[in-house]
């Protein structure tokens, strides 16, 4: 199994999606193996989005992010890091198909609920900003074999 980092953006939060969007990954038969609800800083901000420093639209990016609360959670399934990056649909929400979470609650390409690693390496680079070892915890639900 893969474990993916995702977020639900201040703009979920402030939007009351958090509970839709987390039931999704459920429903889907994915595993949280971490959860926190945190507001990020500026450094916490601008290393997970480092790859982008360079982007125009940077430092809006930086201050969107850093607006106000996230959830963050490790997502664990079979190839979760595709299979979540399809639930999130195109980055742009006006490009994003409906029955995804961007295609059915967004338009902006900025403003799009919800972040997903794209590889295994951002995964690597990313989850670490959010959780310790210690925070990972290692349970199973208990169909998981089933699922
Ligand atoms: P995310 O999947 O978190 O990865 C990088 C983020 O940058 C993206 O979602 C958007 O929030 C933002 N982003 C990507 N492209 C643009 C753009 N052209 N203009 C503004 N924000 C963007």
């Amino acid at each position: 199994m893969e474990r993916t980092l995702v977020l639900i953006k201040p703009d979920g939060v402030q939007r009351r999606l958090v509970g839709n969007i987390i039931t999704r990954f459920e429903q889907r038969g994915l595993f949280i193996r971490a959860m926190k609800f945190l507001k990020l800083d500026l450094k916490q901000a601008e290393q997970h989005y480092s790859v982008h420093k360079d982007k125009p639209f940077f430092r809006s990016l930086i201050e969107y992010i850093t607006s106000g609360p996230i959830v963050a959670m490790i997502v664990e399934g079979n190839n979760s890091i595709s299979v979540v990056r399809g639930m999130c649909g195109a980055t742009d929400g006006s490009k994003a198909a409906p029955g995804t979470i961007r295609g059915d609650f967004c338009t902006s390409i900025q403003n799009n609920l919800i972040h997903a690693s794209d590889s295994e390496e951002s995964y690597q680079h990313e989850h670490k900003i959010y959780f310790s070892n210690t925070e990972i915890l290692d349970w199973r639900y208990i169909d998981e074999e089933l699922i």
